[in-house]
């Protein structure tokens, strides 16, 4: 097509943004644009945001820099902020970095195709609102193109938690829902196209409770159910989930869905009742515990995932070694960690922050202890049968890698097998970030 224009988008942050990131291509295919590799061919690059910690907002700053040279060679060249960042900042992108013409909230991007026709007229474009209408709804179908054998589903987005350190209740705004019929059709519509493995997504992907065609509203493990019975969906796993959020029927689901898979991420923060309670969490250190032995007792071999942050305001070496011992306690399969950021507009960034060096020492102490349980469970994988569905080609000839049911990345060599089986391996290694296994 002679009109077809080009689109580079780069995504930075959580698994959400990678899905927003796919229905803003959609979206935009619909104003006549295909996506490109390179931003040095696009007539259009749009960086979807996150605004969690300070560095991954600076980066996006970094990056618009580095376009400039770039606007200055090509000035049609439409230059786009979407995500968090841009809906925390707003107009301020366009001040800061006046080669900016657009800039898109998280909830307003099926308005993408408008905005971009206003930058065509020259004009700037800013959409930061919070509509009534549903995005998802607006967003045309995907189109029908195969994809890969695991796939994403947004089906809850928003935070009403406030948790004191987090941007995301103010950048995703309050917890919304997306009703039951259209996720299931969504999921069907993907395994149609060959997906097999479907991630649940949202920020408080648990507190899921979608209205139903019968006027209902359904928990997400009666969503997980209902997708159950999808005939060539395979596996079924969600994320993020708060501790409070953890239901009965979720917990047992884990016991008795066998499409859900053994692999739960939970994230905690602090270990330290204090810490927590300033963070305002809402549960304590023990309510935790016990959940998780709820958690265990409903799936034995249940990997699970954490997050953690070190070093919020006023944290002490005991409270960090309350952290620790949690740690020692729980025995992470995987785990995320931060150093605190303190976020402009956020009731922790009022608290005086601590010393920096000491945060960083704690942050070192604690990823060594959670490298070591990582590779424990690794290293206990060896000599154990598991499902792999295979996900891509490896580097060699005949190799293959996919993710086992507890989301270890598995290298196999598979001659005969085809991405999107979901074959049986033994483990027979265990390295540093993934397992080598052989086909039975
Ligand atoms: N500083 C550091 N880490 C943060 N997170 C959220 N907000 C902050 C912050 N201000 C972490 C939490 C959350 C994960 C997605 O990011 O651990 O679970
Ligand atoms: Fe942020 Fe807390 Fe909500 Fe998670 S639960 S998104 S950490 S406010």
């Amino acid at each position: 097509m002679a009109n077809e224009k080009k689109l580079f988008i780069k995504t930075y942050g959580c698994q959400m943004n990678v899905y927003d990131s796919e229905r803003m291509v959609e979206a935009m295919g619909g104003a006549g644009y295909t996506t490109t590799d390179t931003p040095d061919d696009a007539d259009m690059i749009l960086l979807n945001t996150c605004h969690i910690r300070e560095k991954a907002a600076e980066k996006v700053y970094s990056e618009l820099g580095r376009f400039k040279g770039l606007k200055a060679e090509k000035p049609d060249l439409k230059i786009g902020v979407a995500g968090c960042v841009a809906q925390a900042e707003g107009e301020e992108i366009m001040r800061r970095q006046p080669i900016v013409d657009l800039v898109v909230g998280p909830q307003a991007y099926h308005r993408l195709p408008e905005m971009e026709a206003k930058t065509q007229q020259g004009a700037k474009a800013l959409d930061t609102d919070f509509p009534e209408e549903d995005k998802f709804e607006k967003l045309k179908g995907r189109p029908k193109a195969k994809r890969g054998p695991a796939a994403f589903l947004t089906v809850q987005e928003g935070c009403d938690k406030f948790c004191a350190f987090c941007v995301v209740p103010y950048t995703r705004g309050a917890e919304v829902s997306r009703p039951v019929e259209r996720i299931l059709t969504e999921a069907r519509d993907l395994v149609e196209r060959g997906v097999r493995e479907i991630t649940l997504l949202g920020q408080n992907v648990n507190a899921y409770h979608g209205l139903s065609g019968g006027g209902d509203s359904w928990s997400l493990a009666k969503l997980i159910w209902e997708l159950d019975k999808v005939d060539g969906l395979e596996r079924i796993r969600f994320t993020t989930s708060h501790p409070n959020d953890m239901m009965d029927d979720l917990i047992e689901a884990h016991g008795t869905c066998k499409k859900l898979m053994p692999y739960l991420h939970l994230p905690v923060q602090s270990g330290s009742n204090k810490i927590l309670k300033r963070m305002n969490r809402s549960h304590d250190r023990d309510s935790y515990l016990k959940l998780v032995e709820r958690i265990r007792e409903a799936r034995p071999d249940i990997l699970l995932s954490g997050d953690f942050i070190v070093g919020f305001p006023e944290e002490t070496e005991q409270d960090f070694q309350d952290t620790m011992d949690l740690i020692e306690e729980v025995k992470y399969g995987q785990a995320f960690s931060f150093k605190y950021s303190p976020r402009p507009g956020t009731p922790a960034a009022e608290r005086a922050v601590i010393d920096d060096a000491t945060a960083s020492e704690r942050l070192y102490r604690l990823q060594a202890l959670i490298t070591q349980q990582q590779r424990e469970i690794q290293d206990s994988m060896v000599g154990r049968e598991v499902s792999v569905l295979l996900e891509k080609n490896g580097r060699l000839e005949g190799q293959m890698v996919g993710k086992s049911e507890y989301l270890h990345s598995v290298h196999l060599t598979a001659e005969d097998a085809q991405i999107g089986d979901l074959v049986r391996v033994k483990i027979v290694k265990s390295r540093t970030n993934s397992l080598a296994g052989e086909l039975v």
